[in-house]
């Protein structure tokens, strides 16, 4: 088995800083979930999902992580590295922001750095899950370089496989 390098959890853009979870970002988490209009969770739940993803970043050695702006020094979303439908040697690469913080360009910069972070690791290639109505969402991926592999049907859609190979 091939092994990669624990990926950094300390990411800096332009405008953007990338950094592990706190307990103090459960309240932010927490209202990020319920925009998905999915129901809300209790803070205690979702600090159980806080842990969870530290875990499961200490078994994999890679994380979605907190976006913060570095100027405001607010919380707008996470952005990383998940096995999801794929592996743990071609992960994917998953994000969501703040309806508010959307259509300036931060998605793209976070998810840079992430590719960025991902090559840090070793890994060759990333492949992103994204549903076919999400126009916002493969915008991000088709400027970031990835290009579509292959669809499948799920029952709540269908599903575009985007993959990138690393450098
Ligand atoms: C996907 C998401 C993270 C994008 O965040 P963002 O910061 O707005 O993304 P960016 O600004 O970097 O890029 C968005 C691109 O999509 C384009 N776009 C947005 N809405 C669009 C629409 N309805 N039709 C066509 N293009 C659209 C923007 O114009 C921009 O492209 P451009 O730079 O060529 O103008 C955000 O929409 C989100 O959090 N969505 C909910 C969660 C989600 O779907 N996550 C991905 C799951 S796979």
């Amino acid at each position: 088995m091939t092994t990669y390098e624990t990926m950094p959890f300390h990411l800096e853009t332009e405008r953007l800083t990338l950094r592990p979870w706190a307990a103090s970002d459960a309240a932010e988490f927490r209202a990020l979930l319920a925009e998905r209009g999915k129901g809300t969770r209790t803070v205690e739940h979702v600090r159980t999902s806080i842990a969870e993803l530290l875990t499961a970043t200490a078994d994999t050695g890679i994380a979605l992580l907190p976006v913060q702006r570095r100027d405001e020094g607010d919380f707008i979303g996470y952005c990383g590295l998940i096995i999801g439908r794929s592996t743990l040697e071609e992960p994917e690469i998953a994000y969501e922001l703040f309806r508010h913080a959307h259509g300036r360009g931060y998605a793209t910069e976070a998810a840079g750095a992430v590719l960025d972070a991902a090559a840090a690791t070793g890994r060759k290639r990333l492949w992103s899950t994204v549903g076919s109505w999400n126009t916002p969402s493969l915008r991000v991926l088709e400027k970031l370089g990835f290009e579509r592999d292959h669809v499948s049907m799920e029952d709540n859609g269908e599903v575009v496989w985007l993959t990138r190979p690393l450098p």
